[in-house]
């Protein structure tokens, strides 16, 4: 703006100072050797190595450069890193940020705008260490490697072949009760991380009313309807392609039972080829003597008005909403929304009871390849008295602007196939009683009017 203006006054003066700025630009252009590889190296080559999953490498300038205009356009709409959460609005601190700052992406954008030049390789960060292939994200990020690993059995999908539901079962190797703190699945294969759409472990109970959860309701459920099924199963954990693990919040978790059994439901996609693919499931449990006392419940917040109810017609825009009353105090512990192919964008926002509105989180560029699965920091985590409804916006774009979108022409109804869809936010949720809750919002308070008193 100034300078258009001076231009307009002083052409002259102008000239002079475009010419100084174009040389300065040159002289502190971004080199990948200095300053473009230590962000590779952070931000990511963990999944841009050979054996990783994404479609090529980033560790070496060769890999890098034929890329350069792919990567300034995917990192400046941060598409990649794989992390869409609107950093405008709602909680904004995680325990599992990946994605670029600012400054890192004017970075990346300033040297390929100056041609991507290699610089001086002297300047080169040390490389990392390569890793395993098929390793859990839990393992990657130091946790340690899990207690217990139950794998299901494998699917042989057939070269081209409808989608499949896989749902074999498989006893819990333990002989007393467990906590677990910690839980991932992964694909059985490395093969598997293309096949394996989404993979769910629900536990299958002896007896045990207090795992199924009661703390939340949208109207009453017709009995012995889906929802009331999975109510009954309550899911150990959801993963999908891009998911990492979900650590339960200090203090909680998910108690497991001898005799238990745990149930799949893999949904198998075939991708040209013969490949056989099953999960696993990896659980990292709380030593003994330091059990937990409250558990942990993964609920899929509806986006939808109606059970298993959408109409979205061809080439078009559409939203659904849904509601969901906390019949308890809850604290939410990461938003990991679902959709299937036209799912465009998500918001989770509450309604306080006295009518007050909160959103809590908002994805506004959606990517079915990425269910990421965005944990919120303990002292982040929101908090909401009983009565709160939670209210799950989402839209949908069925026109051939979505990259993703098989065919545009087609009508698109509820369904569980990839071509069919849905919308829920999964969320982990902790209930709290009226002390616990006072307790917590006191802490917290308390810990807000020190940060401000240590700024001042
Ligand atoms: C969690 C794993 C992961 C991380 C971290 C990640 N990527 Fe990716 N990336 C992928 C996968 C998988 C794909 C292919 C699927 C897709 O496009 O979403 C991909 C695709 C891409 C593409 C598109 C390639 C094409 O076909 O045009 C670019 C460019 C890219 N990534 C750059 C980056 C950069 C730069 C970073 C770090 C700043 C990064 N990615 C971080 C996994 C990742």
């Amino acid at each position: 703006m100034r300078r258009v203006l001076m231009a307009a006054s002083f052409g002259g003066v102008i000239l002079f100072a475009a010419a100084a700025s174009a040389q300065t630009s040159t002289a502190a252009a971004p080199t990948f050797s200095k300053d473009i590889a230590p962000i590779f190296q952070a931000k990511c080559q963990a999944c841009h190595q050979p054996n990783s999953i994404a479609p090529m490498s980033l560790i070496s300038f060769a890999e890098s450069r034929p890329w350069a205009r792919s990567i300034k356009n995917r990192v400046s709409t941060r598409q990649m890193p794989p992390w869409h959460i609107d950093q405008s609005v709602g909680v904004q601190k995680f325990q599992n940020d990946m994605s670029l700052t600012q400054k890192q992406i004017d970075t990346i954008v300033a040297w390929v705008d100056a041609g991507a030049p290699q610089g001086d390789p002297k300047d080169l960060p040390k490389p990392l260490p390569l890793s395993n292939d098929n390793e859990w994200q839990g393992v990657k990020d130091g946790f340690g490697p899990p207690d217990i690993v139950v794998k299901s059995s494998e699917y042989k999908m057939p070269a081209n072949h409808q989608d499949v539901w896989y749902r074999p079962s498989n006893d819990l190797p333990i002989t007393e009760p467990r906590w677990v703190r910690m839980v991932e699945i992964r694909p059985s294969n490395l093969k598997a991380r293309k096949t394996i759409h989404h993979s769910i472990a629900y536990l299958l109970l002896n007896d045990d009313p207090d795992a199924v959860n009661q703390g939340t309701a949208n109207g009453p459920a017709p009995a012995a309807s889906r929802e009331d099924l999975v109510a009954r199963r309550p899911q150990l954990m959801e993963w999908a392609i891009g998911k990492g693990y979900d650590r339960f919040r200090e203090g909680t978790g998910k108690l497991i039972l001898p005799g238990e059994k745990i149930s799949w439901d893999q949904h198998i996609h075939a991708v040209g080829e013969e490949v056989s693919s099953g999960s696993e499931i990896g659980l990292w449990l709380y030593p003994k003597g330091q059990e937990p006392k409250k558990r942990s419940y993964l609920i899929g917040f509806t986006g939808l008005r109606e059970r298993g109810f959408l109409d979205i017609p061809p080439n078009s825009l559409s939203f659904t909403e849904g509601f969901t009353v906390l019949k308890e105090n809850t604290i939410i512990t990461n938003f990991q929304p679902h959709f299937h192919l036209r799912g465009k964008a998500m918001q989770v926002e509450a309604i306080l009871p006295d009518g007050a509105r909160q959103i809590i989180s908002y994805v506004g560029n959606f990517n079915f390849n990425w269910m990421t699965n965005y944990i919120y920091d303990d002292d982040a985590a929101p908090v909401f008295p009983k009565g709160t409804v939670i209210h799950v916006s989402a839209w949908y774009d069925n026109t051939r602007n979505n990259p993703t979108n098989p065919d545009p022409e087609q009508w698109v109804g509820y369904g569980d196939r990839t071509v069919d869809e849905m919308a829920h936010a999964w969320m982990n949720v902790v209930y709290l009683d009226d002390a616990e809750y006072k307790a917590l919002l006191a802490e917290r308070k308390a810990k807000t009017t020190t940060e401000r008193d240590q700024k001042q």
